[in-house]
């Protein structure tokens, strides 16, 4: 088994008397893209700052590539690129500047920034706008731009804080493909997000925090088939209304005994059997019933379910709240 790349163990911040990352433990291994998914509020961006030396933890460890990351940042910082949630680029200087400035704080010789910037706005589809000042651009570009600044020293780690909230569709999907790309290449990924679709299409591996502690850390693939063992189809039927929705349900009672029913809609029903079976009987049930089946389908089990499942938290509600604290 490869050594991890990032080890923490026991990390605590407090501010003041509060505590918002209550001794957490975890570790990376190279080449995976590692998720922290929480809501607002959880400890993601306290937890990221310390991890890259932007904020100090009050108790605990960091290893970063065998290095102690809290005692001597310097021996990680030319291992490791940052992009955190608000953009740290400078308003009034081109993408392009902005780009081969960064560069130059990481030692960078100057042939090789310039030609680095022109490569990575070209990479983020940014080359025509890459004369423009940076304050000049729409979100999308400015998170975009700020991808491109953190990885234009070739960190072996990427940190993304967020890396897709509060920006355009598109710009999102770009950022998702860019960063399997990068991942491809064999950068390790660390990123958080509150979006659980991102966690459950990006990441190998997920770690569920809220209130500061993380409650379950597992790959996405271990968790979604740990409620893969309840079986569901879904039957969408016909408006023919031959039997009322009661009577359809009893009669299927009887005749398939321990099956749960729960209704979508007026036309929309889930069956869960207590075993795994075929399911051109039920259809042939429905059939009889004067009922035509229009749709029959397996539901799978997204990572939602398993999120709302272990932490107890709604997604609608996590979204909400998020969105509301952007917009002020
Ligand atoms: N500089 C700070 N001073 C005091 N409290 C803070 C500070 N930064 C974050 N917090 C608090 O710590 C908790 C975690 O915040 P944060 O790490 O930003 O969460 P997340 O990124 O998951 O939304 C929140 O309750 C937040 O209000
Ligand atoms: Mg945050």
């Amino acid at each position: 088994m490869d050594a991890n790349i990032i080890e923490v163990t026991n990390l605590s911040k407090y501010f003041d008397d509060f505590q918002a990352v209550k001794g957490i433990s975890f570790a990376v291994k190279p080449g995976e893209v590692f998720g922290f998914l929480g809501p607002n509020g959880a400890g993601k961006t306290t937890t990221i700052n310390m991890l890259t030396g932007l904020a100090r933890p009050t108790a605990g460890a960091i290893r970063i590539n065998g290095s102690d990351a809290v005692q001597d940042i310097a021996a990680v910082q030319q291992m490791i690129g940052i992009v955190p949630d608000e953009s740290n680029l400078y308003d009034e200087l081109s993408g392009y500047d902005n780009l081969v400035f960064c560069a130059s704080l990481y030692g960078v010789r100057k042939r090789e920034r310039e030609r680095r910037a022109e490569e990575l706005l070209e990479q983020f589809g940014l080359a025509d706008t890459g004369r423009r000042p940076f304050k000049a651009y729409s979100k999308g570009m400015k998170r975009k731009l700020t991808i491109a600044a953190g990885i234009i020293h070739e960190p072996q780690i990427l940190f993304l804080d967020e890396p897709t909230t509060g920006i355009d569709v598109e710009s999102a999907r770009q950022i998702r493909r860019l960063v399997r790309e990068l991942n491809d290449g064999g950068t390790t990924i660390f990123l958080t997000t509150h979006y659980i679709e991102e966690a459950e299409r990006l990441c190998d591996r997920v770690g569920f925090i809220v209130g500061g502690k993380v409650v379950r850390i597992d790959r996405v693939t271990a968790l979604m088939g740990e409620d893969e063992k309840e079986y569901i189809i879904e039957f969408t039927l016909g408006e023919g209304n031959s039997r009322p929705e009661a009577g359809l349900d009893q009669a299927m009672l009887q005749a398939f005994p321990g099956v749960k029913i729960n209704r979508v809609d007026h036309r929309r029903l889930r069956v869960i059997p207590e075993k795994r079976e075929p399911i051109a009987g039920f259809i042939k049930f429905f059939e009889d019933a004067g009922q035509p089946v229009y749709e029959a389908k397996i539901i799978r089990p997204t990572l939602e379910d398993v999120f709302v499942r272990i932490t107890g938290i709604e997604i609608a509600k996590m979204k909400r709240e998020k969105e509301g604290r952007r917009k002020r």
